[in-house]
């Protein structure tokens, strides 16, 4: 499915109501998208700050379990994300030296920023098995997709 092809998808399980009273079903369900539908996407995880600690917890994700639940700020590409308030796009994760590996299979990784009245509160995090999947395209979509939940967590 192409990014605009998937978006009425993305927009249809936040609109549903009875998923708006679970947030973390909402969110499973667009991880489960994703990994299905974009041959690229191998691992759909979203960390959130957890509570007052600079620090980001997994919540809903698709993929390989990780012992990275937890990720201190500044730690990884996840924890530099949460500091810098930016999109980080890795082509070829050999290259990073502050990285935190997963899995041997993981080639890439793209970690979009969540903001919620101008704070950022979480991320939605992925791995890819493909080197160098990534382009603006990914970058723009999955903008789309964290403002999507920004809005239901405003
Ligand atoms: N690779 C990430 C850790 C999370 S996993 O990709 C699921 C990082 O360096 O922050």
């Amino acid at each position: 499915m192409t990014f605009e092809e998937l978006k009425p998808h993305v927009v249809e399980i936040f609109e549903n109501k009875s998923n708006l009273l679970k947030l973390n079903d909402c969110l499973l369900q667009v991880c489960e998208l994703l990994e299905a539908n974009v041959p690229h996407y191998n691992w759909v995880g979203f960390y959130f700050k957890n509570g007052d600690k600079d620090e980001l917890k997994l919540n809903a994700y698709v993929g390989e379990p990780t012992d990275h639940t937890i990720i201190p700020f500044g730690k990884g590409i996840c924890g530099q994300v949460a500091v810098s308030n930016k999109n980080f796009v890795v082509p070829d994760v050999t290259m990073q030296d502050n990285y935190i590996a997963c899995s041997i299979t993981v080639k890439a990784e793209i970690v979009i920023p969540i903001f919620v009245n101008g704070e950022n509160i979480g991320q939605i995090d992925i791995d890819s098995n493909t080197p160098n999947p990534f382009t603006e395209a990914d970058e723009r979509f999955l903008e789309f997709v964290c403002s999507l939940v920004s809005k239901i967590l405003s």
